[in-house]
C-alpha cells in the first residue's frame, strides 16, 4: 500500500446498506477487483439507518474517514433511506467543518449492485483523500496526554 512519505494509513469507516452497496462489494469481488483494506465495511439494513450519531461515534472511536454508500437515488429498498442519509450526511459535513475537523472526512455515494468497479474506485479514492489529508484532528487530540 502507498502512503504519502509520512507512513499514515488511515482508518476508514464505511457505512453500506445491505442491497446495492454490499451486492457492488460483492460484484469486485467476483470480478477481483482490489480495493484498500484500510476501509471497515459496516452493514447497515439500508442507508437510511445510518444515524448522525453513528457517524459521529465512528470519528469518535478513531476512524479518519467516513463514507456512506447506498443504492442509487430512487432505488432504494426502503424507498427512500438513501434520500434521508443524504440529507443527514450533508448534515454532518457541516458539523465537521464548524467543529474542525473538515467536511471532506465525509462523503456519500450511490451504486448499484452491479457496480463492483466503482464500489473499489470510491475505496481508492477516498483512502487517498484522507491519506492526504493525513489523521483526524480528534484521533491527533485523544493520542495528547492529559
Ligand atoms: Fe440501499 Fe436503502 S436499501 S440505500
Amino acid at each position: 500500500m502507498a502512503d504519502n512519505g509520512n507512513g499514515f494509513e488511515p482508518e476508514i469507516t464505511v457505512f453500506m446498506c445491505i442491497y446495492c452497496a454490499d451486492m457492488a462489494a460483492d460484484t469486485a469481488g467476483a470480478l477481483h477487483i482490489q480495493y484498500p483494506a484500510n476501509v471497515k465495511l459496516v452493514k447497515m439494513p439500508c442507508t437510511g439507518k445510518t444515524d448522525v450519531q453513528y457517524i459521529l461515534n465512528a470519528f469518535e472511536h478513531g476512524a479518519d474517514g467516513v463514507y456512506v454508500v447506498g443504492c442509487p437515488i430512487g432505488n432504494c429498498h426502503h424507498v427512500r433511506g438513501n434520500e434521508r442519509a443524504r440529507v443527514r450526511v450533508s448534515r454532518v459535513k457541516k458539523l465537521l467543518d464548524e467543529i474542525g475537523i473538515g467536511s471532506e472526512r465525509l462523503e456519500m455515494y450511490f451504486v448499484s449492485g452491479g457496480m463492483g468497479e466503482t464500489f473499489a474506485r470510491v475505496a481508492n479514492e477516498m483512502t487517498e483523500r484522507i491519506r492526504a489529508l493525513g489523521p483526524s484532528p480528534l484521533r491527533e487530540l485523544q493520542s495528547e496526554p492529559s
